[in-house]
């Protein structure tokens, strides 16, 4: 079994503290994370997990059977992961303290699955759309790909929604893009970087899309382990999962 007692300690309810000021792990699993998880029960090639932090999917997917890259910028991150996984397993982990996407140098059609959870709001619009087609090559064919985002929907960010909403209308390519130091509570505010990435549906569907996916499902959640004063109104998070359907 997992020795997560390695992880640091809860810093609110249901989520662990990074320590590069990159927010935070969620100990629950959103919906693309369980099926990443489950899909790692039947992938034949290694699966990638994009900002793996102390490795909350990336253990379970160990556990089911699969080989798993985990990459994150952070190598103390990499490090309490690999304390935190059986030895078991730990033949199968491969980590990597790099930054996504242009450190990393996957093989074309190398990997299963690719999962990439509340990584991509520290992310401006090209290097997404880059990362995103990237990916589209590291998968085989068929391979899938699973995000999660975070909405203006969540917390402190819901005040920026008519924000949002009056760019979209107003055409601007990047809606989301703000800097969340000026909407956080002092709290959180040292603990996050002064640059956001918030996406609705329509937004991050076309960016997946576009990168060569086609969507198998998308739909707003919120974790359910998660402190009552960040919910709103059920929609601050996206959850989706996507296959590959072009070749290479
Ligand atoms: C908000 S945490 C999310 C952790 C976990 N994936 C989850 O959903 O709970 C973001 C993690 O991604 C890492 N990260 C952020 N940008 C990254 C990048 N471009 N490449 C690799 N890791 C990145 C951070 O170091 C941090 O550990």
């Amino acid at each position: 079994m997992s020795k997560k007692e390695n992880w640091p300690d809860e810093w609110e309810q249901g989520l662990i503290k990074t320590q590069n000021a990159m927010g935070v792990m969620f100990k629950e699993l959103s919906p693309a994370a369980k099926a990443f998880v489950q899909y790692a029960k039947i992938a034949t090639s290694p699966l990638l997990d994009v900002g793996a932090a102390y490795g909350a999917t990336t253990i379970p997917a160990l556990e089911n059977g699969a080989t798993v890259i985990a990459c994150d910028l952070s190598e103390e991150h990499l490090s309490i992961l690999r304390k935190s996984t059986d030895q078991k397993f730990i033949h199968n982990l491969k980590t990597l303290p790099k930054k996504f996407p242009d450190e990393l140098h996957i093989e074309n059609e190398s990997l299963s699955g690719i999962l990439i959870s509340n990584v991509l709001h520290f992310m401006d619009g090209e290097s997404i759309t880059h990362g995103l087609r990237q990916c589209c090559k590291w998968l085989k064919y068929d391979g899938k790909l699973f995000v999660t985002v975070m909405t203006p929907h969540l917390s402190f960010y819901y005040q920026l929604l008519h924000e949002y909403e009056k760019r979209v209308q107003d055409g601007i390519e990047w809606p989301g893009i703000f800097n969340p130091k000026l909407v956080a509570t002092d709290k959180w505010s040292d603990n996050l970087p002064d640059f956001v990435h918030l996406f609705e549906m329509d937004a991050i569907k076309k960016v997946v899309q576009q990168a060569g996916f086609t969507i198998d499902k998308i739909e707003y959640f919120c974790y359910k382990n998660y402190p009552d004063e960040h919910r709103t109104d059920g929609k601050e998070f996206i959850s989706l999962y996507a296959t590959k359907h072009s070749k290479t």
